[in-house]
Order: C-alpha cells, then structure tokens, then sequence
C-alpha cells in the first residue's frame, strides 16, 4: 500500500542495501535460543562503526519486489534485509492465495494457523524476503466499521493471541515476522496525518492496555517474533513509532522483546526522539531523519548514546541471526519488481501445503442458520444462483502502475482510479466508498494485505463441478440484479453477496440495499434460499434473516484461492462446517459502541454488549454444525492449592513477560459429546467472569478447543489456564495479579452461551472477609459443606484455635497459627496445620493474613484430600479471647463448586 505514497515522495539515494547474496555464517539458531543470537549480534556489533550500525537501521529504494529494503552492513557479510508484505502470503507471483486473518479466527483452529505460517513462511523465503509483514493483530477490532479489522485474528485479545503465537511459531521456522501494528491502530480514519492535522491518537489507559492491546503482542513476543512493527497512529498524544512508554517501557522493557521495532511505511514522524523512543528501523526510508549518518552524527555530538544506536543494531541483527537460515535466498531475488515484466520465475508454492491451505479455507466458513436441514445440499435436480460475488471479476492482471488493483485486491472493486486515489492516500474526500465489492468474488480484500493468488476457484466454478457429477441443472442470475423470474422448481436458490474492506479507508456500513435487496428479491419467490455471503468483517443481517424462506446462512470470510472448493464441500456436507464468529453480529448498526476515545476500555465486542445488556443477532464464538454436541462434567482445579496472587519469582524473565505468567495456575476440564448423526468438529469455549466482576455480565475468553468427534463419540477437552489469564492488571503495584474470591468458569458454545457449564475457581477472598457477628455458627451451618481449617491470630502472639465440626467431627487444630506481618502467612505448628497459606493482612487483625491449612486430624477425616472433599456439615463454634481473631473458614463439597466462607471476630 506504502509503494504508491512513497513513490510520490521521491526517495533518497541509496548507500549499500539488501539484495546482496547471503554470506555463509554460522549455521542458523535454533528459534527457541535468542541468547546465542544476541551474542553473536552483540560481537558484531563491536567491530561496526556507528556509521555502519545507522546504515542498518533504515530502508533504500531498491527495484525489487520486496515492500522495503533496509541497509547492508557487507564488511561484516551482512547482506540487509528484504521486508514484503503481506499477512494472507506474499504478494508475488507463484504464490499461494492464503485465507484472510479473519478465515483463521473463525477457524479457533492454532493447529491451522501454525501450519499456515509455517507454509507461508516458506514461501516468503523461497522469494528472498527475510521479513514478513505480518501477522496482524492490532487492528484488534474494537470497531465493527474498522477497514483493516478482517487482516487480524478476530476481536478478542486471547483468541488473536493464541493464533498469532502459533502463526509466528510457523512462519519463523523460515523467516522474521513482523507483528502488525504497535499500537492501538484502530481506525483507518486519518492513521496519517491530513495537511497540518497530526494522526489520529488512540488514548488507551493502562488496564486496557494491558489487558487488551497489548495482549495478542505479549502472545506473539513469547513466540519469539523477531520484529514488531509500529504503527501510524499516536498513542496518548506521541506517534507510536516514537513512543518512549509504548516501545521502551512496554514492549522492550516490561515484555523482554529482543527483536527489532520497525516503523510502519513512512510511519516515521521524529529523527533522534524516534531512536530515543524505541524505533529501531524506519522503513521504507529516512530522509531527513535518519539517512545519510544522521545518528552517527547524532552519536558524535552527544545528542544521541552511542549505546541506544549499537543496540538498534544489535536488535536487528539478533533477529538475523536467530531467524535466517545460511541457505537463504539472496534478499528479494524471487520478488520482481514489476510482475508484467520478463523475469525469472520462482515458484514458491509448495505441494504439500494444499491440503491444509483448504482446510484452512473450509474452517474460516461459518454457518449460522439452517432451517430443517437445508443444508448440506443432496444431489439437487435443480439449482439456481445469484448474485455478483459468485465469479471470479472479468479481470484478474497485475499491472505496472502504482495504481495497479490488483496490487491492492481491488479486482472485485467498482471504483475508478480517480475515486480511488484519495482512498489510497488517506486524503479528505467526500466520496463514501463502496461496501461491496460488486464485480465479482472475494477471496481477499484490500491494501498491503491483498491476497495474491495464482488460482481462483470461485464458487460458480466448484458447484458447477459438483452439478457435473451429480446431474444436476443449474440456472444463473449473476447481474447483481433481483432477478425477475426464478426457477420455480429449484431445490434450492443460492445467493452470493460480500461486504469489501480495505486498508485506508474505514467501512461506510455494516449492510448494504443492493445486496439486501437480492437477497430479499430471489427470497420472495425461493423458499430455499441459502445465502453465501463472502466478508471482510462484521456485516449485518437483520434485514432478512428472520425471513422463513432465507433457509441457511453462511458467512464465508475470505477463503483464498480455495473459496469455491471450501465452500462446495460444506454445501455438500463432505465436511461439516466448524468455523465460529471471531467478532459479535449486531441486530443493528447502533448496537456497536460509537466511542471514538476508548472509554470503553476492555469492553469491546461481546464484552460491550455484555456489559450493556445487549443481545446480539449471533454471539462471538457463534456457529452451526451438522451435527449436534452435548456438554457434561466440567472439572475445575488450581495447579497448587494456594497459588500466590502475584507472579512468583519476578526476576526470571522471557520474551513476553515474567516467565511464571505463562506456566499453568488452574486446569478446567470438560466432556463434549456428538450426539447427532455425523462426525464434525466443536468448538467448546472457556469464558472466565473475574472475581471483582460478580454482578456484571462481562466475560473473557481464556480457552477454546476444536475436537473432531464421530457420532456416537465424545472427547475431553482440557483447558490450561495460566497465570495470566487469571489475573488483572493492577494499575497501582503495576503488575498482574490474581484476584481474590470466586472464579467463575463457563465452557459453551460461545460467549453468549446460556446453556454453557459453569464451575469456579476460588481464591480466598479478603473482599468478604468481615466481622464475624452473634449468631454467625448458626449462618455457617452449610449443608453438605465441610470445614478445611481454622487458624486464631493474634499480634506475634500465636493462640491455639479450636474448629468446631458440629455434625460429623471436631477438630483440633492445635498450636495456633501464626500469621507474620509481612501480609505472608506462615503456619505455626505444621504437626496440627499442616498445609499454610496466608493471604494478606486484614486491618486489625495482628497485621497478619489469615491461614488456610489442613489440620492433621482434619486430612485423617478425609482421606481423599486430593480428588475432593467429603461432604458434611459444620459450623464454627468459636471462642474470642485476645483482642481480635481472624478466622478462615474454607468449606468445600464434591458435589457443589468450591466456595468460603470467612469471618473474622472482634
Ligand atoms: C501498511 C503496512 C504495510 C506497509 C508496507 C503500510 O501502508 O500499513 O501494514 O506492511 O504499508 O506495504
């Protein structure tokens, strides 16, 4: 997308730049060893000068087809590097049409997406390019409006991290991904500045920075990703690509990412204050800011450290080495600069990827509604079509303008070059931009993330297949038009319709009337009408989806090259469809939240509509099988009986983060059975309500799975939760924290899910903690509830304390329990307590925290303390002495979920 604004801006002259041939090194790191990458990076490093290290740190104009290419350092056999877009694949010739991000997120497959890295991978490197730009996960998707939102892995932080992880872990088998776009890229709207009018700023505070958008980056970053790139938008007032707080604090500091930061294409605003505030390569050039020895000088007079300059260096190299292979084309050598022209063709498909290039196809397709069974399709006699995204557009030719539509995925696109334009530069315009694509099918949609394909099988093209080997007639209406006559004795009528994006340019609307209209047209005198609908992002159906004669539904996304083939083998039930909907579909357009300044803070999509009793028309996480699934048995369990509430052993740090945020803290485990008449895959989803959220309807995934289960069959699915994903970002300690009380787990089907399991997960909870009041034995008196522990404190003054099991047993829980100041518990006769725990201090209750343990009569009571507990009843006849004792009662049951009760005593 950049090629068309940089050409425009006349670039500087080159110094020496990628395209050079890989020199041989040492052989290639292994992915998980950034420490020897970064050795050999700081080693040379050492021997450049600081001229050598700033040559490195931007790009050149270079004729080739890599998006940018960044400066050599030769004398010491580094060769620069190719960067090219896109995250569907790379844009060349010979290549694979992948599935579009928003596929991969209806898919909740990581299986799928690693292998969909790990081929595209592959074929970036068979074209030279050592960078690939991408995957995308920020735009996330906080507006249903967003241009860019269908690039990523759907609107929800967890499921975008999950399979930005795996998509990197694939792909850097073979190259560097570059992450897209730090940070808070939201909006297309003015990303760039407009005339004298600086970009737009996305003012995000801190939990939802944490909690939201920097989630998926966090992910990708453990996954090793070796570059991240900026994006154009400012941050709380400073362009991204300069923030001090964003890059340095966040992503270098807080996260440990080794790598390199590199700015979006011409996303560069600052010279020196860039290179302060984090950026290490501006692309696709730096005139002015950096180029020509700008930060060599910069060094020499004092303005910038010599040290900040070597570790840009040592950034990219570390990258370099932990990534590229010595077999590694010569940067950019399959990548031509201009596709129409004579060149050497390299072919960087790869036989073994079809496969799972099509299923990736098949999964990112969703069915949300089919009434009795109209689909799967049984050898029809009669099948009638429509619509205008059925075929492939009349043209499909690279050209070598800079306006080239098929550079950009616009082939389907009813634009003209003139309407286009300031579409393309962000420039003020009046003109709305189309919200359908009307010329023809979409596989892809628009800007750096067009997907390029050598092969286009359209939908038109695969049933027609299919009706060859079935018998079957078909009748076409493919004008766009509502057709005046149909078929009356169709089986069915299959209607295709799509909803465009692009980069630069926010949607005009979430449906349109044109395709509405067929829709509604062909639905009137077709009482099977199944409408396929190929979209970029969210698109509304409200118009006619409670229509008794509108049968099915499917939202199709965008498949790549495989569209027609994915999608005959869900109309034909070959396979049953298992995509799920990575974002929520409104009833109506003002259901989306309207914000412009991120006041909603985590609340986006279903959390919004959560939060504000909004129903929406299909849930996130939504989706239809051909088969039916029953759920049972859900299992909830911490790892430890008492895990600390901040993450233990702070200092070992990994790229991401405290390593022990990601190590398990709880396992949640569910039955799921296929109860109906065919093998399919389920998509059971674990949403999590945090403990200080009891009251509100806000829910967070934190798992999703995908069997493939026979009729008749069921699986297990085991959720592991970590550290992270139970706990909040405490603003005030700045760190994450798990939260005291109860955890409430739901696994379903998806995040409206009124039928879901529900379990717990508890933390001991200082919030109810009270006084204790008369009577309260008598409140405590829990049927089929048992007592865990009891422990009286004092001020240093450990007293004995006395738990009372009123119908089964009593028990003593002899020599007290000490509780030291330092808020940590410490048990004080582990012969009576065995097991400790403390949590905190209670204000006036000897500074201390309150015990949870086992007595040792009380494990004798139970013998089966690690499977559960025996149910029981129990009450807490206590007797106060001193001047406070706190009181921890722990009751648990096998057959209800963990839940306490605490008090404390005055
Ligand atoms: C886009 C990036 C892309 C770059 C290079 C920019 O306009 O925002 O996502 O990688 O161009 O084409």
């Amino acid at each position: 997308m950049y090629q068309l604004v940089s050409v425009l801006l006349a670039l500087s002259a080159t110094q020496h730049v990628a395209g050079a041939a890989t020199p041989g090194r040492g052989s290639r790191a292994n992915p998980a060893d950034w420490p020897a990458a970064i050795a050999k990076a700081q080693s040379l490093v050492d021997q450049m000068s600081a001229e050598e290290q700033n040559n490195i740190t931007y790009g050149f104009t270079v004729k080739n087809g890599c998006s940018g290419n960044s400066g050599s350092a030769l004398r010491h056999q580094f060769p620069g590097l190719c960067l090219t877009d896109g995250p569907a694949g790379i844009k060349s010739d010979l290549v694979t049409g992948f599935a579009g991000g928003v596929s991969v997120a209806a898919s909740f497959n990581e299986d799928l997406a690693y292998e969909r890295g790990l081929y595209m991978g592959m074929e970036f490197k068979a074209k030279g390019s050592h960078v690939a730009n991408g995957p995308v996960v920020g735009p996330l998707g906080r507006l249903a409006l967003d241009g860019r939102a269908w690039e990523g892995f759907g609107s929800d932080p967890y499921l975008a991290g999950r399979l930005a992880a795996s998509n990197i872990q694939g792909m850097q088998q073979s190259v560097i991904t570059a992450v897209k776009h730090f940070i808070g890229n939201e909006q297309e709207t003015q990303r760039n500045p407009v005339g004298f009018t600086a970009a737009t700023s996305a003012n995000i505070d801190d939990v939802t920075m944490h909690e939201l958008y920097l989630w998926p980056f966090q992910d990708a970053v453990h996954a090793g990703t070796g570059a991240v790139m900026s994006s154009y938008n400012r941050l709380n007032g400073t362009y991204a690509s300069a923030n001090d707080k964003a890059q340095n604090k966040l992503l270098k500091g807080e996260l440990a990412f080794p790598g390199f930061i590199v700015s979006d294409w011409g996303g560069q605003h600052a010279g020196v204050e860039s290179a302060t505030g984090g950026l290490d390569m501006a692309m696709p050039d730096s005139t002015g800011k950096w180029a020509n020895n700008i930060l060599a000088d910069a060094v020499k007079s004092g303005e910038l450290a010599k040290e900040r300059l070597a570790d840009m260096a040592k950034r990219i190299l570390s990258a370099w080495y932990h990534i590229i292979s010595d077999d590694f084309p010569s940067g950019g050598s399959g990548l031509p600069s201009d596709l129409t022209a004579k060149h050497t063709l390299v072919n960087a498909r790869n036989q073994s990827s079809k496969p799972s290039t099509r299923q990736s196809a098949l999964e990112g397709h969703v069915l949300v509604k089919n009434t009795n069974n109209a689909l799967p399709l049984a050898q029809p006699k009669i099948l009638s079509l429509f619509g205008y995204d059925a075929t492939v557009p009349k043209v499909d030719y690279p050209s070598n303008s800079i306006l080239s539509f098929y550079g950009y995925g616009l082939q389907s696109y009813d634009v003209t070059v003139a309407q286009v334009i300031p579409f393309l530069l962000g420039l003020p315009t009046n003109q709305t931009p189309p919200q359908i694509a009307s010329l023809g099918n979409l596989i892809g949609a628009g800007g750096s993330g067009a997907t390029f394909s050598s092969i286009w099988i359209d939908p038109w093209t695969a049933i027609q297949r299919q009706a060859e080997e079935d018998d079957t007639a078909l009748y076409w209406d493919f004008s766009g038009n509502s057709p005046a006559s149909i078929a009356q004795n169709s089986d069915a009528c299959l209607v295709f319709i799509n909803a465009f994006a692009t980069e630069t340019v926010d949607r005009a609307g979430l449906y349109d009337k044109k395709s509405d209209d067929l829709v509604q047209g062909v639905a009137k005198r077709c009482p099977n009408t199944i409408v396929v609908m190929h979209n970029a992002w969210i698109r509304l159906v409200d118009v006619w989806i409670a229509n008794p004669n509108v049968t099915a539904v499917i939202y199709a996304h965008l498949p790549g090259q495989y569209s027609g083939l994915a999608l005959t083998d869900i109309l034909y039930g070959r396979v049953s469809p298992s995509g799920r909907l990575p974002y929520t579909v409104a009833k109506k357009s003002t259901d989306y939240d309207p914000q412009t300044t991120f006041a909603e803070g985590t609340n986006i999509d279903y959390r919004w509509f959560q939060h504000n009793g909004l129903t929406p028309r299909y849930a996130f996480g939504y989706g239809l099988t051909y088969s039916t699934f029953a759920y049972s048995g859900l299992k909830t369990q911490w790892a430890q009986a008492s895990p600390a509430l901040t993450p233990p052993n702070p200092q070992t740090v990994i790229p991401g983060g405290i390593a022990s945020l990601f190590a398990e803290v709880a396992r949640v485990t569910a039955t799921v059975a296929n109860t109906g008449h065919v093998e399919a895959a389920e998509v059971p989803q674990l949403y999590v309500r945090f403990p200080d959220e009891a009251g509100s309807a806000v829910t967070h995934l934190r798992g999703f799975k995908k069997p493939v289960i026979k009729p008749g069959g069921s699986a297990q699915v085991e959720f592991s939760l970590t550290r992270r994903d139970l706990s909040r970002w405490n603003v005030a300690t700045q760190r994450w924290e798990l939260k005291k009380g109860t955890y409430e787990i739901f696994v379903g089907k998806d995040s409206f899910d009124k039928g879901a399991l529900k379990g717990t997960l508890t933390l001991h909870n200082k919030t109810t903690f009270r006084l204790c009041r008369p009577g309260d034995e008598a409140a405590l008196r829990v049927p089929h509830l048992a007592v865990v522990a009891l422990g009286r404190l004092g001020k240093g003054a450990p007293e004995a304390g006395r738990v009372g099991g009123e119908v089964e047993q009593v028990v003593d829980v002899g020599g007290g329990a000490q509780v030291g100041g330092d808020g940590r518990g410490q048990v004080g006769d582990v012969g009576s307590v065995g097991g400790a725990g403390g949590h905190g201090g209670e204000p006036g209750c000897g500074g201390g925290g309150d015990v949870l343990g086992f007595g040792t009569e009380l494990l004798r009571w139970w013998p089966v303390v690690s499977t559960g507990y025996r149910a029981g009843k129990a009450a807490l006849p206590l007797t106060t002495s001193g001047t406070r004792i706190c009181a921890a009662a722990t009751l648990r049951s096998v057959a209800a979920p963990a839940r306490e009760w605490k008090c404390m005593f005055a």
